[in-house]
Formats: structure tokens, C-alpha cells, sequence
């Protein structure tokens, strides 16, 4: 989704914002662009096409500066399109017709009350070239200046609603850069030169400096030659100066080399025994304070969960639920995160909040884990796989997922590394709760040591994906049925293709497939079913009857011990090992692999699927 980058140097920092903006590429962008400071006027370049291309422009134009903003841009509102791309400039209304405007700005969310603003502006007589929100800020922002660029920030936030990071400079001060947030990250990062940063994701400022501040809503910081200011909101309802800590942040980079593999995707499938090892490394046993100090008190404390989470994440939530209750016995609810928060629910305080992040930036989250902590529920935990993030400052409690950066828009190590993460939860609330003996423990943690090396087992297998591939991308529909703990990994299956293939797939529990999804069952629907040995099996084994007595096609991943055997019309590939309640883990790698051949095999944009992506800041 968007990026931010901005600096105040005495080099020319032009190739630092078109790095940073490489560095956020992975994130999903339609539109990208730099605007600088250069000899008392605004230079801009912007372009629909990749950052290469506007770093091609920015040396073609000789756009050069101590001072400058950049930014990706994922539409929102007003389509993929130059004029719309960021940074957009103020027209003020003292300036000539047709001259640029004195404030260059950035910025990530949405305001929503941009109909309002621009009505205002338009009657004092400023000019919109582009159907985006974020002009309206920079109208604003020069409606608000006298002379002072903080000031004026400070003072246009008062007046906007919505969620925002941004990043302006000024044509009359040459060497400032105010950034402000609320809602969407934004950090400050310092060099030891005396330069200083802005971005919105400190992953942008690899390489650059490992110095980073995280800014905090409310919070407007003011970026000079060697020195910063930050003030925030104060009770009293004015702004005063305030200290956010600098943090030595080493960011990976987003720049991951590719190595034999074609798209990062698949290379992320093929890390997963890596990352489910980090994961769980030095982990000797189980203790509540796994996932931080104080957790025994917590988890003693609470009489439920509730799971608040999006997409793939909320899969991993779902799946969650039957570990939560099945072996914890610990009443579970799961929510997807941009319902809950508008939903008229029902708190109770002693329930520990769970969000599962892999970005621990996703809007729709952050604000549900608000939404919930306003109703009383005081107690949070996050599973996340990044470490600085506002998920996991935000939460009391947090388990940090080894998964390592995840490029790939379709979520994969980061699914199987939270799942981890979450079975370590159930143990622990398991233990707290007196439901797990000794000898359980030591069987649970035997299986989760295991995991790599069955992941390989079950890696081996591509070939035979690939086969099953071909086929699939010659389709427009799949259908995706699992029972029981294994409904989840349907779920992800199905959206794992979709969102990558864009073939149209829908997941079902397959209990439920007579009750409706049977009427789209014909010869051209493949059926991907998900059919470990589990006590749910011959119930499967009913509904698969029922999908071959309407000569639907059948794909199912089977236990080598379950008896489905290969017949026409029923294509069988057997897991290499049965492996009891982590099976999930297990059984949406091949879904995975299944997703990403028939992709290739249609020939789509793996690794930056259309209209996704990766992380979602804004609502
Ligand atoms: O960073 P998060 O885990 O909070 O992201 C949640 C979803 O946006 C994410 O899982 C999305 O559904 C992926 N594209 C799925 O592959």
C-alpha cells in the first residue's frame, strides 16, 4: 500500500527516496512519485509505471536536492493516474494561474472529510487538479501558512478527519521537512550526519540510518539540518512538546534476493521450514511468559478470547479457535476486524484480546484492538511478524513470528509461522488452565520440532501439484471443501488462488455442500478437498460420494492411511505423514503450491497480484 519517504540532507537525497521507494515496492502501488526543493521553486516527477521508471525520469530531469518527498501511491481515491499520483502541490490563491504552488505533500490514509475541506477551499479560491484527498490537505496546509511549515501542519490537522501520514515541505523553507500522523505509521529516522529522515515504514531507511523513531497519533515532527521537534496532542486539548524514544532498528531489507526461485512467492513457500524453526528456536518449554512478562497474571485473569484479525490472518484465527477450545477449553470467538469494530457487541473484561498480524500495520486491526480496549476488555496479545510495529507496541503481549520479511502480496510463511505462534498459545493457556500434563507437553513440543523437516515431505510434492496446475488454470471456478479444523485451510486455499490466479474460488465446510454449493457442481468446477485421517474423515469421504455422483472433478490431499484411492474423476495426492492437530500446518502448503503453478501457468503478476496490497493501512 502507500509509501512515504522523505529527507532534509546537505547532499543531494534524491537517489535515498527512490531507494526507499524500491524498498516499499513490495507493498503494492499503482502510482509513484518525488517532488524537491530545488533553487526557491517545486520539482516534481511522477509516474503510473515502476519506481525504475520514475528513478529513469528523476536523471533524465536532472531532479536534484538536500530537501525532498516521495511516495507510492495505492489509489484510493481518483483512479491510477498521473495527475493523481503523490506529491501533490498547492495551488494557493495568491499564485499566479497555471504557477506551481509554494507546499510539496505525501500521504498515506484517508480523509474523510474531503468533501467538506474541499468545498471550503474551492470557495477561498484554490485550485484541484486531481480527484484525490490528499490535495485537499495541501490546500489546506497552505490555506493554514504564514511563515511557519510546523505551525501550519499543526494547525491543518486540527481540521482533518480520518486516518493520515504525511510528509510536506515548503518552497520559502529550504530545508524543512514536517511529517504528522494519526492513524497510519510513520517514523522518523536520524543520520549521523546530521541528515534526517522520514518514512513510513522504517524498512524504506535500510542502509540509511538504524536510528528510528516511531512516531505516535497526534504526533507532528518538524525535520531541520541536525535537529528535530516532535510535539504531540495533551490532555488539556493543546499540542505540547513531547520525547519519543529512538530505537536502534535493524530493518531487512525489502530487497531479499531471489536466489534459484522465480517469484518471491515461491520462494516464501519453499522457507517455511526455515521460518516455522526460527520460530519456535529456544523454545525448551512451555511458560505463559513466552509471550511476555506479566502473561501468567493475564491468562489466569481471562475466561475467553477473541480473535481479531483480516484475510489470511483471520484464517490462521479460525483455525485457532479449535486448538483454543478443543485442547485449552478455553471459549474462543473469532472476528474479522473491519466488522467487529462497527459491530454492537457485547464485552467482557476478562477476555484476552489475540490480533494475528503479519504486518502488524493493517488499519482495519489496529482499530478493532481499539474498538475493543474502549468497550473495557483491557487485556491484548498480538502474533506478529514484525517486531517494531504498531501491533505490538500497541498490545500488552506479543509472540513475534521468525517468518523474516514476507515480499510475496499473497500471505504464506508469515500463515504458517502465526499458526505456530498460536498452537504455542494454546499450550500455554492449556497449561495455566490445568489441561496439560507433563507428558502432553513434551508430545506437543516433540510435533512442533518436527514440523520442519515434515514441511520438506510435504514440499517434495510440487511435482505432482504442478500436474493438478495445469489443469486449473485452464478453469474460471474452483470450489474448496475441508471439515473441522481443516475448513480454515480450505478458506486460505481459496483465497490464496484468487488472489493470485483470479480464478474465481469459493471454500465450503464440505458438510455444508448440500445445502446449496452442490448445485454449481459440474465437470468443469474442480473440487480441492482437504482430507487428513481425522475423526471427520468418513463423513468427508460422504461428501466427496456426493460431489462424484454429479460428475464434479475431485482433488484431494489424503494421508497416505485414509483410503482414497485414485479413480476417474478423482485425483488423489498423498500427504507424507498424518499429523494430528498441527496437520493444518501441513496441509495448506500444497494449496499453497497450487495457488502459485496455476498462477504462473496463467501467466499473472505473482508476486504483485492487481489491485492488492501487501500491507493495508488504510480502512
Ligand atoms: O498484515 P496482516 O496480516 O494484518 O494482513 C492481513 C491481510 O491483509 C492479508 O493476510 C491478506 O489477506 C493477504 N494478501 C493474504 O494473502
Amino acid at each position: 500500500m502507500c509509501g512515504i519517504v522523505g529527507a532534509v540532507s546537505t547532499r543531494n537525497i534524491v537517489p535515498i527516496l527512490v531507494e526507499g521507494l524500491k524498498r516499499l515496492e513490495y507493498r503494492g502501488y499503482d502510482s509513484c512519485g518525488v517532488a524537491v526543493h530545488a533553487g526557491g521553486e517545486l520539482r516534481r516527477a511522477r509516474s503510473t509505471s515502476r519506481v525504475a521508471e520514475l528513478d529513469a525520469q528523476v536523471h533524465k530531469d536532472a531532479i536534484e536536492s538536500g530537501t525532498g518527498i516521495a511516495h507510492t501511491r495505492w489509489a484510493t481515491h481518483g483512479a491510477p493516474a498521473v495527475h493523481n499520483a503523490h506529491p501533490h502541490f498547492s495551488h494557493g490563491v495568491g499564485d499566479a494561474a497555471g504557477a506551481r504552488g509554494r507546499i510539496a505533500l505525501v500521504h498515506n490514509g484517508i480523509i474523510e472529510n474531503h468533501d467538506e475541506l474541499r468545498a471550503e477551499l474551492q470557495a477561498r479560491g484554490y485550485r484541484f487538479d486531481s480527484q484525490t484527498d490528499t490535495e485537499v490537505i495541501a490546500h489546506l496546509v497552505d490555506h493554514c501558512y504564514d511563515g511557519d511549515l510546523f505551525e501550519a501542519v499543526q494547525q491543518a490537522m486540527q481540521k482533518l478527519r480520518g486516518a493520515y501520514a504525511i510528509a510536506v515541505f515548503c518552497r520559502d523553507e529550504p530545508h524543512r521537512v514536517v511529517g504528522a500522523r494519526e492513524g497510519s505509521p510513520l517514523v522518523l529516522g536520524l543520520a549521523a550526519d546530521g541528515a534526517n529522515f522520514i518514512a513510513s515504514d522504517a524498512m524504506a531507511l535500510a542502509g540509511v540510518t538504524d536510528q528510528i523513531v516511531y512516531l505516535e497519533d497526534g504526533d507532528a515532527v518538524d525535520l531541520q539540518l541536525g535537529k528535530t521537534w516532535i510535539t504531540g496532542p495533551s490532555p488539556e486539548g493543546v499540542r505540547k512538546p513531547v520525547e519519543r524514544e529512538v530505537r536502534t532498528v535493524v530493518a531487512h531489507t525489502g530487497a531479499a534476493e531471489l536466489g534459484p526461485y522465480r517469484h518471491y512467492m515461491q520462494k516464501e513457500i519453499f522457507e517455511q521450514p526455515r521460518a516455522i524453526a526460527d520460530t519456535l528456536e529456544g523454545i525448551v518449554g512451555i511458560t505463559p511468559e513466552l509471550f511476555g512478562d506479566g502473561a501468567y497474571r493475564i491468562f489466569k485473569e481471562v475466561d475467553s478470547v477473541l480473535i481479531i484479525a483480516c484475510g489470511t490472518s483471520y484464517y490462521a484465527g479460525m483455525t485457532a479457535k479449535y486448538w483454543l477450545e478443543g485442547i485449552a477449553r478455553i471459549p474462543t470467538n473469532v472476528e474479522v476486524a473491519s466488522e467487529y469494530r462497527y459491530r454492537d457487541s457485547v464485552p467482557n473484561p476478562r477476555t484476552l484480546i489475540v490480533t494475528i498480524s503479519q504486518s502488524g500495520e493493517t488499519a482495519d486491526t489496529l482499530s478493532a484492538l481499539k474498538h475493543a480496549r474502549a468497550l473495557g476488555m483491557p487485556h491484548s496479545l498480538t502474533i506478529c511478524n514484525v517486531a517494531t510495529s504498531a501491533m505490538v507496541r500497541e498490545c500488552e503481549l506479543a509472540y513475534i513470528t521468525r517468518a523474516g520479511v514476507e515480499i510475496g502480496v499473497a500471505s504464506t510463511k508469515a500463515f504458517t509461522t502465526q499458526l505456530v505462534g498460536l498452537f504455542l498459545l494454546t499450550l500455554a493457556l492449556a497449561q495455566v488452565r490445568g489441561h496439560l500434563t507433563e507428558e502432553q507437553e513434551g508430545d506437543h513440543l516433540k510435533s512442533l520440532r518436527h514440523l520442519p523437516a515434515a514441511l520438506q515431505g510435504v514440499l517434495a510434492l510440487e511435482p505432482q501439484v504442478i500436474a493438478w496446475s495445469e489443469e486449473f488454470a485452464r478453469k474460471e471456478h474452483a470450489l474448496f471443501l475441508g471439515r473441522g479444523r481443516h475448513y480454515p485451510i480450505a478458506l486460505e486455499g481459496a483465497l490464496k488462488l484468487k488472489e493470485i490466479s483470479y480464478i474465481h474460488a469459493e471454500a465450503y465446510p464440505a458438510g455444508e455442500l448440500k445445502h446449496g454449493p452442490l448445485a454449481l457442481v459440474t465437470a468443469e468446477m474442480p473440487v480441492v478437498t482437504v482430507a487428513p485421517n481425522d475423526t471427520l474423515l468418513e463423513k468427508l469421504k460422504s461428501n466427496l460420494q456426493e460431489v462424484r455422483a454429479r460428475g464434479g472433478e475431485l482433488y484431494v490431499f489424503a494421508d497416505g492411511d485414509s483410503r482414497i484411492e485414485p479413480a476417474p474423476g478423482m485425483h488423489v495426492i498423498r500427504m507424507p505423514e498424518h499429523y494430528g492437530a498441527l496437520s493444518p500446518i501441513l496441509h495448506v502448503v500444497p494449496l499453497q503450491l497450487l495457488a502459485y503453478h496455476t498462477a504462473c501457468a496463467r501467466g499473472t503478476d505473482v508476486d504483485k497480484p492487481r489491485n492488492l496490497a501487501k500491507s493495508v493501512t488504510v480502512e
